[in-house]
C-alpha cells in the first residue's frame, strides 16, 4: 500500500522540471530503505555525484560513513530507514540547495512524510534542520534534542532530532569523548533507543 502510493509519487518525480536542477540531474535520488518497516525518516542535504549516478541517496563517501556509524549504533539501514534529501536532483557543483529548490520540492518530501508516516524524523546536516525548524539555532548545540514538531501535511506531531551531517564527520577523526564522532555516534543510539520504546 505504502509502497504503491510511493511508487506513483516516484513516477511524478521522474518528469519534474520545476526547478533548474532538473535540467541537470542524470538520475532523479527518491529514496532508499523500506516504508514499511522504518521506524523514522532521515532527511540530508541533496544527492552528490554518485548519488546522481546511482539514483541512491547517501551511497559515497560521507554516505559510507553514516552507514559504519548506523550500524554501530545498531540501525538497521534497510529496515530502520527511509532515507531522503531535502531536494530530489544533484545541484550543481554540490552547492547548497536554494529555499526555492526546496520549496519547490518539499510537494514531494512532504508526502513522502505523510505516507510512510514514521514516529521520528532525524535531520542529517544543518540544511535539512534550517528547513523545518524555524529557529537559526546553529546544528552543534541543537543535535542531539528531542523536537516535538508538526511536519509534513498532517497536523502529527512528530519527534525530530537533529544530528551532525556526515560529510562533517569526514573532517574529525577522533573518536575522544565529546568529540563530534563521538556525539554522532551517542545521538544514534539515543534514536535506537526512541525507535524502540
Ligand atoms: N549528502 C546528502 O546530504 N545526501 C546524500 O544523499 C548524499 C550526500
Amino acid at each position: 500500500m505504502k509502497k504503491t502510493k510511493l511508487n506513483e509519487l516516484k513516477d511524478k518525480c521522474l518528469n519534474c522540471c520545476k526547478c533548474e536542477l532538473g535540467k541537470t540531474r542524470n538520475n532523479i535520488v527518491f529514496a532508499d530503505g523500506n516504508p514499511d518497516t522504518a521506524k523514522a525518516i532521515l532527511i540530508g542535504e541533496a544527492p552528490g555525484e554518485n548519488e546522481d549516478k546511482t539514483g541512491i541517496p547517501f551511497v559515497g563517501r560521507a554516505g559510507k560513513l553514516l552507514n559504519e556509524f548506523l550500524e554501530n549504533a545498531g540501525i538497521s539501514r534497510e529496515n530502520d530507514l527511509y532515507i531522503i534529501n531535502t531536494v530530489k536532483c544533484r545541484p550543481p557543483q554540490n552547492r547548497v540547495p536554494s529555499d526555492k529548490e526546496k520549496e519547490l520540492c518539499s510537494e514531494y518530501l512532504l508526502k513522502q512524510i505523510e505516507i510512510v508516516d514514521p514516529k521520528i524524523i532525524i535531520f542529517c546536516g544543518a540544511t535539512a534542520l534550517k528547513s523545518f525548524y524555524p529557529k537559526k539555532t546553529p546544528i552543534s548545540k541543537i543535535r542531539g534534542e528531542v523536537l516535538d514538531l508538526k511536519v509534513g501535511n498532517n497536523t502529527e506531531i512528530r519527534k525530530c532530532i537533529p544530528i551532525f551531517h556526515p560529510s562533517y564527520l569526514l573532517r574529525y577523526h577522533s573518536l575522544e569523548e565529546g568529540s563530534p564522532r563521538d556525539l554522532m555516534l551517542k545521538d544514534l543510539k539515543k534514536i535506537k533507543l526512541l525507535m524502540n520504546n
